[in-house]
C-alpha cells in the first residue's frame, strides 16, 4: 500500500495507523459538526438507496482523513477503491477504475490536489452525470464513447482547498474541514489507542501525550507507541506521568509539542533569515525540506500557536516564536531590537 503513503509517514506508522483508525462514525473523536452532518447525510441516502454525495474533507495530516473516508464506506455498507491522486497518470488508469465500480460505491482519492490535469478531465462528467467519455480512434477517425457508469461516491482528501481547481471543487456535495483536535478529544485518542495496543496508562499521562501532540491524533498515536516503548524497556510497563515525560523527552518533544525540525524552521526564521520575512521556497532550501512538507506539516501548527505568520513577503517569526526559540529580546530591552 506505499503508494497511499503521506511522503512522512513510514510503513510501520500505516501498520499502527490500520490497527488504531476508528471503523465507524461514533468512535471517531470529536468533530462534532462534521460527524453531525456526515450522519445526516448518511442516514438520508441509505434510506433513499442512493449514492451519497461526493465528499471533499480538507485538513492537515493525521487529523482523521482516511479514517472518515473508510468510515463513510464502512456506514454505506459499500465497497470502497483507495488510490492516491498522483499514482494516476494516464486518462486509461482512472478509467480502468471507474469501471470496476458498483452502485453506491465510495471511490477513495487521497491528495486529489496532485491528479494530473488531463485525469482531472476525465473525473468531471464521470462526478456529474456519471458518465464516462472514451475517445477511441485517432485523427480524422477518433470518436467519443460514452459508457455510463454506476452512481458511485468520490470522497477526496486534500490539505488545503486552495490546490484544488474551481471546477473540481464546485463538484463536491459536501467540503468538511478538519481542525485540529482539543486536548480531552485528544486524551480520549489516547485512552482509546492505548486500551487497543494493551498499554496500562494513567489518565494524567495520557492527558500529558494529549497535550504534545499538536491537536494531532496520528502524533497522539504516534507518541503512545513510544512512551510505551520506555515504560516497557525501563520501567514496569504501565505508563505514568514520568514516564510519559521521560519519553517526551528522548523523543525531544518540548513542552508546546514541538519536534526538531519545528524548531529547525523557526530558528532558521530567527538566525538565518534575521527573523524574516523569508519566502518558503529559500527557507525550504535551507532546511533540505520540500516546500510542500514545510507548508502542509509544519507550518499550520506553528501559525495555530501564533509562532509564525504569513506575510505577502515571506514568514516571518513572531513574538512568541521568538521567545520559545530563545531569540526574544531580554525584558527592558526592546530598544535595541
Ligand atoms: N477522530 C479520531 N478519533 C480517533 N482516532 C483518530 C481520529 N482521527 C484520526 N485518528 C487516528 O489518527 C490516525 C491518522 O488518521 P488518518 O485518518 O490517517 O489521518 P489523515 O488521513 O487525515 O492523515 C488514524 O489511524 C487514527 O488512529
Ligand atoms: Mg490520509
Amino acid at each position: 500500500m506505499s503508494q497511499f503513503l503521506a511522503p512522512a509517514l513510514q510503513d510501520d506508522e500505516h501498520e499502527l495507523d490500520y490497527s488504531l483508525r476508528p471503523r465507524r462514525l461514533d468512535e471517531f473523536v470529536g468533530q462534532e459538526r462534521t460527524k453531525e452532518q456526515l450522519s445526516v447525510a448518511l442516514q438520508a441516502a441509505r434510506s433513499r438507496e442512493e449514492a451519497l454525495d461526493h465528499v471533499l474533507l480538507v485538513g492537515p495530516p493525521g487529523l482523521g482523513k482516511t479514517s472518515l473516508a473508510h468510515i463513510i464506506r464502512e456506514e454505506l455498507g459499500s465497497g470502497i477503491r483507495t488510490i492516491a491522486g498522483p499514482s494516476l497518470e494516464r486518462k486509461g488508469d482512472l478509467a480502468a477504475i471507474l469501471t470496476t465500480l458498483e452502485a453506491r460505491d465510495v471511490l477513495f482519492i487521497d491528495e486529489i490536489h496532485r491528479l494530473n490535469p488531463a485525469v482531472e478531465e476525465v473525473l468531471y462528467p464521470a462526478l456529474e452525470d456519471f458518465r464516462l467519455d472514451i475517445i477511441v480512434g485517432q485523427g480524422a477517425a477518433a470518436r467519443t464513447l460514452t459508457l455510463d457508469l454506476p452512481p458511485f461516491t468520490l470522497v477526496g482528501a486534500t490539505t488545503r482547498t486552495g490546490l484544488l481547481t474551481t471546477p473540481l471543487r464546485d463538484r463536491f456535495g459536501m467540503t468538511f474541514r478538519l481542525g485540529y483536535y482539543e486536548l480531552a478529544e485528544l486524551a480520549k485518542i489516547v485512552l482509546r489507542a492505548a486500551r487497543i495496543l494493551g498499554v496500562d496508562i494513567d489518565p494524567e499521562a495520557a492527558g500529558e501525550i494529549a497535550r504534545r501532540s499538536r491537536g494531532t491524533p496520528r502524533v497522539a498515536n504516534r507518541i503512545l507507541r513510544r512512551v510505551r516503548d520506555v515504560a516497557e524497556v525501563r520501567h514496569e510497563g504501565s505508563v505514568s506521568i514520568p514516564i510519559a515525560r521521560e519519553a517526551l523527552e528522548l523523543l525531544e518533544i518540548d513542552e508546546q509539542g514541538l519536534e526538531r525540525t519545528d524548531r529547525e524552521l523557526l530558528g532558521a526564521i530567527a538566525w538565518r533569515f534575521d527573523g524574516g520575512p523569508v519566502g518558503l521556497s529559500t527557507l525550504a532550501v535551507s532546511l533540505g525540506e520540500q516546500p510542500d512538507t514545510i507548508e502542509d506539516v509544519y507550518e499550520p501548527y506553528l501559525l495555530q500557536l501564533g509562532f509564525i505568520q504569513r506575510t505577502p513577503r515571506g514568514r516571518v517569526l513572531t513574538r512568541l516564536g521568538r521567545v520559545h526559540v530563545g531569540a526574544a529580546p531580554p525584558a527592558g530591552a526592546s530598544a535595541l531590537f
